[in-house]
């Protein structure tokens, strides 16, 4: 089983990748941080301990993280999430709390003992960054157990939140920035499952209607009306879900191996993920003064294979 951390702003899609997780037989779900993005953190974490209970997980440490970006205010996406995050469901809402272990702490002691176990995890942050960015400038010592980072975030092309950025790097672009410069300084390989393949893992209103009988199944198939129902569609992408699928099944996506930067000025592009694909042959040059990490991009997906990916653990 591989070992993973999902750090997550739960959220509808949110829902979707801690539903795979939790429930998949190739993984090993060894701990789930919070932080505020979607929605206030507060509702982030119940939103975390009602999916982890539906998918009878509760097993699972739950951290509490960073409630605010590292240096601008939260501007949170009930338009897309609904006003509690998870779409405003007829589900009942997980009255469990926390670990009394803040996010940070926890990610530190689950990578420190993987490391002494040469059991390295898989960090999948679908979130803004802050909790990430926190842990390696204050424990850069924990990346001895990390084997990759895949993170939902970005855009080789258009943006959501904008024209230019995604919102997960728009939210806390600082952070994101830290996260790729700690990465390549401490060596750790990089994911980056953008909104290039985002919407592309699709679960049709008919493939969710097939789903019940179980919790997990039950809430499932609710998170895929609900978001047909906000996208106006017959049927949604699994958004995040997405990039637990490429932990799963790499063999699903396609990447290619270019240098990325975070916009952290612009008028409005702030935000952004700057993918060099000119092709130049020296991906770490660096004209600008600041070394670009070298990270694997996702430029496609096989949409289906994922979907039913997601359908046969669900379920
Ligand atoms: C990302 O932003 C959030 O709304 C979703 O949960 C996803 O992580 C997509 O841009
Ligand atoms: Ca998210």
């Amino acid at each position: 089983m591989k070992p993973v951390i999902l750090d997550v702003d739960t959220g509808l899609d949110d829902a979707c990748a801690l539903l795979l997780a939790a429930r998949h037989p190739g993984l090993d779900l060894r701990a789930v941080t919070c932080v505020g993005g979607n929605v206030g953190l507060d509702d982030v974490v119940i939103n975390t301990l009602t999916v982890l209970e539906a998918a009878g997980r509760t097993d699972v440490p739950v951290g509490r993280g960073a409630a605010l970006p590292l240096l601008q205010p939260m501007r949170a996406a009930p338009h897309v999430h609904g006003v509690d995050g998870l779409g405003d469901l007829d589900w009942p809402r997980s009255t469990r709390s926390p670990s009394p272990t803040p996010a940070i702490e926890l990610l530190r002691s689950v990578l420190l003992d993987a490391a002494a176990k040469n059991d390295p995890v898989t960090l999948i942050p679908l979130a803004p960054m802050t909790n990430i960015a926190l842990l390696l400038r204050t424990y850069p010592e924990a990346a001895a157990g990390l084997r990759e980072i895949v993170f939902m975030g970005g855009a080789a092309g258009i943006g959501n939140a904008t024209a230019s950025a995604e919102f997960n790097i728009w939210t806390d672009p600082e952070a994101a920035a830290i996260v790729l410069a700690a990465a390549g300084e401490l060596g750790v390989p990089v994911t980056m499952y953008g909104l290039d393949v985002f919407y592309d893992v699709v679960v049709t209103l008919e493939q969710a209607s097939g789903l019940g009988g179980s919790a997990s199944a039950d809430l499932a198939r609710k998170l895929i009306e609900r978001r047909s129902e906000l996208y106006g569609a017959a049927g949604a992408s699994i958004g995040d879900g997405g990039a637990v699928c490429a932990v799963i099944d790499p063999e699903g996506l396609t990447t290619r191996r270019l240098p990325v930067r975070v916009e952290l000025a612009g008028s409005w592009s702030r935000g952004r993920t700057i993918v060099d694909s000119r092709g130049s042959s020296d991906l770490t040059s660096d004209p600008y003064g600041v070394s670009p990490t070298v990270v694997d991009v996702a430029t496609a997906v096989d949409g289906s294979r994922y979907a039913e990916l997601w359908l046969s653990a669900v379920r």
